[in-house]
């Protein structure tokens, strides 16, 4: 194909992504502007708290501004060991493994724990990380109804012997409900399977300390559970994690394609977010605010007559008639300083477009109610 008929291809797909509503846009924030934000992830105000980006700036003075190369040659720290060593406690777990995003932390934890016959069981609402998991595992996947822990259990009755991973997230990103974690497990467990929980919207948010939903639901440390996270939400940083058991853990160092071809997190990032882990360890008075502000959440725009989801933890997602009706609102709120998520086709696993709003506990109190006035008012 000619240059020119390929760029005519791209703009044709554009256009019809525009017509269907679906056009993406960057939009770049500037330093310290005064918009509310309830579209990022930093539930608990931390990407800036002072602790943590000293802790940052020391570690950006001290190793430079990159890992200068991946974990197994020059990009181990000791700011790496040192967040290893406090998430495998924080979270109960016998060793855990820092990779550069979580995205990456999924591919190579599904990946990973599939051998040859592997089936994946994974949940209808899942992260695309999660998804593309599967996929580069090149194991088979039965896609399961969301939140069934009957259907997983047929999914595994129907491949007795083989190995089994069962997949989900623990808080899901789109609705913010909550996987039956508990009901999960024993399935998993009467049937040999696995579990691999997914736990990026819960870490710092739910459980006992903040440890997560894993945590919240009485598994940490349990042999047949792997668990991952990004440290970029609740901790406000960046990278994610894999933890489990030490044979685990290990098995990844030597084997994990997304872990051994990839340059390791910036030292100053692993340093801020271990800051950052000890600021929400110790954070139950944050979680409590979130709690908050997220019931509240809910009642108002409740009250005002739209369809909220039910949060288990601090995403709220609200239903939008259609995307462009979606795009549209979320577009007038950032017209009036508020900024909330978007959700579109095909970034939901079903055909309703949303709002999605991250509570946040470091936004002030008196603007996060006025967010939730301006997204009442700006409503389709
Ligand atoms: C549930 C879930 N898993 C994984 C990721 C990917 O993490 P990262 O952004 O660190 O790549 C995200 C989004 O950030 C997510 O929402």
């Amino acid at each position: 194909m000619a240059v020119a008929d390929w760029l005519a291809a791209l703009h044709r797909r554009a256009e019809l992504r525009a017509k269907a509503g679906l056009t993406r846009r960057l939009r770049p924030r500037a330093a310290g502007d005064a918009v509310v934000d309830l579209a990022g992830n930093d539930y608990l105000g931390l990407a800036a708290h002072p602790e943590v980006t000293a802790a940052a700036g020391r570690a950006l003075s001290a190793y430079g501004l990159g890992a200068t190369g991946s974990r197994l040659v020059r990009g181990s720290t000791d700011a790496h060991h040192g967040l290893e060593a406090a998430l495998a406690d924080w979270l109960g777990v016998d060793g855990s493994l820092v990779f550069s995003s979580g995205y990456l932390a999924n591919l190579g934890a599904v990946r990973a724990l599939t051998r040859p016959r592997t089936l994946l069981v994974s949940d209808a609402h899942n992260h695309a990380s999660l998804i593309d998991g599967c996929r580069i595992s090149g194991a088979e996947t039965v896609v399961t109804p969301h939140a069934d822990p009957a259907a997983v259990a047929a999914a595994l009755a129907a491949a007795p012997g083989r190995p089994a991973v069962v997949v989900t997230e623990s808080v899901f990103s789109v609705d913010g409900d909550l996987a039956p974690l508990a009901e999960l497990h024993a399935v998993a467990r009467r049937h040999g399977a696995l579990l691999l929980v997914d736990d990026a919207h819960a870490l710092g948010v739910l459980g006992p300390a903040g440890a997560g939903g894993v945590a919240a639901a009485g598994l940490a440390g349990e042999p047949d559970v792997v668990v991952t996270a990004t440290l970029s939400k609740a901790l406000g940083g960046a990278g994610g994690v894999v933890a489990g058991p030490a044979e685990f853990v290990r098995h990844l160092v030597e084997t994990g394609r997304t872990f051994i071809f990839d340059t390791a997190l910036p030292p100053a990032v692993a340093a801020g977010v271990r800051a950052a882990l000890d600021l929400a360890r110790a954070g139950d008075d944050l979680r409590a605010e979130l709690a908050g502000r997220t019931a509240l959440a809910v009642r108002r725009l409740h009250a005002a007559g739209l369809e909220v989801s039910a949060p288990d933890a601090a995403v709220v997602s609200v239903t939008a008639p259609g995307p462009e009706a979606a795009t549209a609102w979320a577009a007038d709120c950032a017209d009036r300083g508020v900024a909330v998520g978007c959700f579109r086709p095909p970034s939901t696993p079903d055909s309703r477009s949303r709002l999605r709003l991250t509570v946040n506990a470091g936004v002030g109190r008196a603007d996060f109610e006025r967010a939730l006035d301006v997204i009442v008012e700006c409503a389709p």
